[in-house]
C-alpha cells in the first residue's frame, strides 16, 4: 500500500486518468478528495470506493475558480485531518486550430483550466501541506508542448509547457519545507480527451516507441509513484510516462 493513510486531492476525477487514479490510489490506501464539474460521476465513484472499504469524498466545482481549489483543501483537512498530496490533473484541450484563427476566448479558457488552476491549487495546497511537515504535488502536463509541436494545439501546448516551469519553481521554493513537486507527462492515453476516431488513434499510436496508446491506469500508476514515499528524492521533474513518444523518430 504505497499511499497508506495519505490524504490526496485528485482533480479531473470524473473520468479518464483521474478516475483511474481514484480507483488505484484508494486500493493503495489513500484517503481521497475527488474534484471535477460533473457531480453525478464524482458521487458514483466516491460511493464505489467507499463500498470497497476505501475512503473518498467528492466536491463538484470548476478548477478555474480559486474558491473551489481552496474548498477542496478545506474538505481534505476537515474530513481527514491533513493534506499530504495532490494530483492536479483536470485539463481540457479546448478548440483546435491554427493560432491566427484561434479566438482569444479559447486561448484564455485553455490557459485558465490547464495552467491558472495549477496556480490556485498550489497556492492553497502548499500552506496545508506545510502544517503537516511536507507533501507531494503532481501536475498533469503532456507530451504535447514538451517535445512535440502538434499543429492546432497552440493554447494547450503553451499551458502544458507552463506547468513544467511552474513545477520547477514550486520544487525549488518549497523543497526546504519537505514539499516535492513534479509534472507528469503522459503520452497518448485512451480517454475521452483522445476521442474515439480509429484513424486518429492509429496516428497517435505511431508516435510512440511502444506503438500503442496508454491505458488510463498506466498513467495513474506513475502518479501514484510520484505521490508516494518511493519517490522521496524525486522533485522538479518533467516525469515522462509517454511510451517513448519523446525519443521516437520512427
Ligand atoms: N488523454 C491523453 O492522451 C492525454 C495526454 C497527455 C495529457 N493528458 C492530460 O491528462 C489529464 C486528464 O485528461 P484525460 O485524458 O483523463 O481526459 P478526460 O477524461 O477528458 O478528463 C478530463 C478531466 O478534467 C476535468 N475538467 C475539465 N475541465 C474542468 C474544469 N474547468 N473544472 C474541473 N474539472 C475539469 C473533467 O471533468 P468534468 O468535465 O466533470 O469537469 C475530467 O474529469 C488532462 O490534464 C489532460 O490534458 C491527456
Amino acid at each position: 500500500m504505497q499511499l497508506k493513510d495519505k490524504t490526496i486531492i485528485i482533480t479531473g476525477a470524473s473520468s479518464g486518468i483521474g478516475a483511474a487514479a481514484a480507483m488505484l490510489f484508494a486500493q493503495e490506501g489513500a484517503n481521497l478528495v475527488l474534484g471535477a464539474r460533473r457531480r453525478a460521476e464524482l458521487t458514483t465513484l466516491a460511493d464505489q470506493i467507499t463500498q470497497s472499504s476505501g475512503q473518498a469524498v467528492a466536491l463538484a466545482g470548476d478548477v478555474q475558480e480559486e474558491d473551489y481549489n481552496a474548498a477542496l483543501v478545506k474538505l481534505a483537512v476537515e474530513q481527514f485531518g491533513s493534506l499530504n498530496g495532490a494530483f492536479n490533473n483536470a485539463g481540457t484541450m479546448g478548440e483546435m486550430g491554427p493560432i491566427p484563427a484561434m479566438n482569444t476566448e479559447n486561448w484564455r479558457s485553455v490557459l485558465e483550466v490547464n495552467l491558472t488552476s495549477a496556480f490556485f491549487a498550489a497556492k492553497h495546497q502548499i500552506p496545508a501541506m506545510k502544517t503537516t511537515g511536507g507533501g507531494a504535488l503532481v501536475f498533469t502536463s503532456s507530451f504535447v508542448g514538451h517535445t512535440i509541436g502538434f499543429p492546432g494545439m497552440g493554447a494547450y501546448a503553451a499551458a502544458k509547457a507552463g506547468l513544467v516551469g511552474l513545477t520547477q519553481v514550486l520544487a525549488a521554493e518549497h523543497g526546504p519545507e519537505g514539499i516535492r513537486a513534479n509534472a507528469l507527462l503522459p503520452g497518448g492515453t485512451k480517454t475521452a480527451m483522445a476521442g474515439d476516431d480509429p484513424e486518429f488513434h492509429e496516428f497517435v499510436k505511431g508516435l510512440h516507441a511502444l506503438k500503442r496508446m496508454a491505458e488510463p491506469k498506466e498513467i495513474a500508476q506513475a502518479a501514484a509513484f510520484l505521490l508516494s514515499d518511493h519517490a522521496s528524492f524525486v522533485t522538479g521533474t518533467a516525469f515522462l510516462a509517454d511510451g517513448g513518444n519523446s525519443i521516437n523518430k520512427t
